[in-house]
């Protein structure tokens, strides 16, 4: 036998190309493609299925800390089971430094929490929130080398901004090392002056969440960053973009020469401030940073992912359980928003969703779709070309899409450790119906045909876009 498993008479997409091909598996590696391969222990039939790359979500929280008796819903068993049935392969997930602490015991302890537990393969983003100089100096160009060459920071949240100088050290070391720096753009100061001054007259229900995080202090701290990351020439990563004004922050800081890549998740295109207004305190369901924002928004989002502002179409899964004490109705989340924990679900959906909305909708095409929900990702964190996409030699991650299988998102269909979805009732056209991690199936319809711990930590090479 040549192979261990032929996918037989199914349409390969790339980012690039759509063409019939069937494709050969050795080893949990592509090792062939043409127009009829034979000689395997397994042949899987995908006539009228694409062939493609499984997705790759980096921007994915899971078992973070949370403070505060708050508890996030997915552990890394629960978050790539979930992952995995929405048609991913890998995951990027945030490994938060604790102040007072060091990069690297954050990392033993977050590399214990996965350890045997994952599903598909990962890996860790730093979240740096402690920037002294032996972590910038000593720990973080070493930790480069080792394979954790992305990290995060924070202009908003109390306990986890960076200051303008500190964010410049931060970039500054970045760029020496070769690490890319992904940005949450929130101006910190005018967001908290907002949620005391609505406190202050008695305004404490979900939508002021929203009302407390205006487009402006994104816009704001969107063009400082840019600023910062153009004074010392490093390459940044604007994360979870809501609203034109950002967008257009981005462009402009491009214009200029700016190194900079754009995100955009499902929250943006789908919801609006609105739902944040939703009856009793269902509108906790939708509280997260940046809230979602209006329908001109949702546009805006939209043509950044056709025109190219945005290279990263991401989940920002931060789950919390919605009628729960550690969760979204925590004691004092029912009193005011300011402490209903920021995030919400979306692993699973998030291709369905762009498939759905994006491809069956005519608004991009199947390789932009690719491009957006797995390339790109693996080219912005150093994984391609061993992940990302269908080549000779990569690993042989594949989601099989059925472009035609009708399906409605309830949370009951999803394997989340979250009580519900914000896209509940959602009709989508388009489902991935098998997802194969290296060479092997792990999702077969409804079912769990993987083990728990399957999964790999994956080590990276510098992105792209920083290489030394
Ligand atoms: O509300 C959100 N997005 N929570 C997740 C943390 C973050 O800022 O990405
Ligand atoms: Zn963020
Ligand atoms: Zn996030």
């Amino acid at each position: 036998m040549h192979f261990d498993t032929i996918i037989k008479n199914g349409t390969v997409v790339t980012a690039s190309d759509t063409f019939q091909s069937d494709v050969g598996i050795r080893d949990g590696k592509i090792t062939a493609l043409a127009a009829s391969l034979d000689g395997a222990e397994e042949i899987i039939d995908a006539a009228g299925l694409y062939v493609m790359p499984g997705g790759i979500d980096s921007h994915v929280h899971l078992a973070q800390p949370s403070g505060d008796g708050i508890v996030m819903a997915d552990d890394f068993a629960s978050g790539t089971l979930s992952a995995a049935f929405g048609g991913n392969t890998t995951v990027l997930t945030f490994c938060m430094q604790e102040k007072g602490t060091t990069l690297r015991q954050s990392l033993t302890d977050y590399h214990a929490k996965a350890e045997g537990e994952c599903y598909i393969d990962v890996s860790f983003h730093l979240v740096v929130t402690d920037p002294t100089s032996y972590v910038l100096g000593q720990e973080l160009p070493a930790l480069v080398e080792d394979g954790y060459t992305s990290l995060k920071v924070f202009m908003t949240y109390d306990n986890l901004r960076l200051r303008d100088d500190q964010i410049l050290e931060t970039l500054d070391s970045a760029r020496s090392s070769g690490a890319l720096v992904m940005v949450h753009c929130e101006n910190e100061d005018a967001i908290r002056y907002l949620i005391g001054k609505h406190e202050q007259s008695g305004d404490v229900a979900p939508k002021f969440h929203a009302l407390s995080r205006p487009a402006a202090a994104e816009r704001e701290a969107t063009h400082r960053a840019l600023s910062l990351a153009e004074i010392v020439d490093t390459s940044i990563v604007i994360v979870h973009v809501s609203n034109r004004q950002a967008m257009e922050e981005i462009e402009r800081a491009r214009k200029r020469g700016g190194k900079v890549a754009g995100e955009t998740c499902p929250q943006y295109l789908l919801l609006t401030a609105d739902d944040l207004d939703a009856a009793e305190l269902e509108g906790a369901k939708f509280v997260c940073s940046p809230p979602p924002r209006d329908k001109e928004s949702q546009i805006a989002c939209w043509e950044g992912l056709q025109t190219g502002v945005f290279e990263l179409f991401s989940s920002d899964h931060c789950p919390f359980r919605y009628d729960d004490a550690s969760g979204k109705l925590n004691e004092k989340g029912k009193r005011s928003f300011r402490w209903i924990p920021n995030g919400i679900p979306g692993v699973e959906t998030r291709l369905p969703i762009l498939f759905s909305e994006g491809v069956s909708k005519g608004r991009i095409d199947i390789n932009r779709f690719v491009a957006l929900s797995s390339t790109n990702h693996a080219k912005q964190y150093g994984l391609y070309p061993q992940k990302g996409t269908i080549a000779i030699g990569a690993d042989a991650d594949i989601a099989l899409w059925d472009p035609r299988k009708e399906m409605t998102i309830t949370n009951d269909i999803l394997h989340h450790g979250a009580d519900y979805t914000p896209y509940e009732g959602l009709e989508v056209v388009g489902w991935p119906v098998r997802v194969l991690l290296r060479g092997r199936t792990i999702v077969d319809g409804a079912s769990m045909t993987g083990t728990r711990g399957q999964g790999a930590y994956l080590p990276r090479k510098r992105s792209s876009r920083t290489r030394l």
